[in-house]
């Protein structure tokens, strides 16, 4: 019973710099990818945060996106959801992005891959072939976490 005392002590300490650490404030950090967003006139939140790798031609616009894995995403502001495969692909220049490649989004009963999103005003267009939704900018201001809703797709 002696050693009751010590053992608690060492995990007194043993704990502290855990506890310590877990009150810090999880602040995402966000890519590089993301900057290059809105250096083209489109909110952040149309990436996640998870983002592990980009690349962009600057004269024809392609670019790619790795995320650390595939994942979905409850969309604001009317909750669909959306499937963003590890490598998005598409074709960037300022406010439009075209051959867009690795977003889906479920409606209607099944899943839409998105081929563009254009920057209008104050509003997103996403396109689906030629059928589009708009929806305010604004909805798209925080870039949304993957969580643990990684799918193995
Ligand atoms: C970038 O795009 C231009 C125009 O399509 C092309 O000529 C060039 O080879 C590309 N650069 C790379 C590194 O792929």
């Amino acid at each position: 019973m002696r050693q009751i005392p010590f053992i608690g002590l060492l995990f007194h300490f043993l704990l502290l710099p855990i506890s310590s650490q877990a009150a810090e404030p999880i602040v995402p950090r966000l890519s590089a990818a993301h900057a290059e967003l809105t250096d083209y006139g489109f909110p952040v939140g149309l990436l996640p945060i998870e983002v592990t790798a980009y690349a962009i031609n600057a004269t024809s616009g392609d670019f790619y996106v790795d995320l650390s894995g595939s994942c979905r995403i409850t969309l604001p502001p009317d909750n669909y959801l959306a499937a963003y495969s590890k490598r998005i692909k598409g074709r960037i220049v300022h406010g439009r992005i075209a051959e867009l490649d690795g977003i889906r989004v479920r409606a209607f009963f099944r899943w839409w891959s998105l081929t563009g999103i254009r920057a209008s005003g104050e509003n997103l267009v996403f396109e689906v072939g030629s059928v589009t939704a708009k929806y305010p900018s604004k909805n798209f201001d925080e870039s949304p976490a993957c969580g643990g809703l990684r799918s193995s797709s």
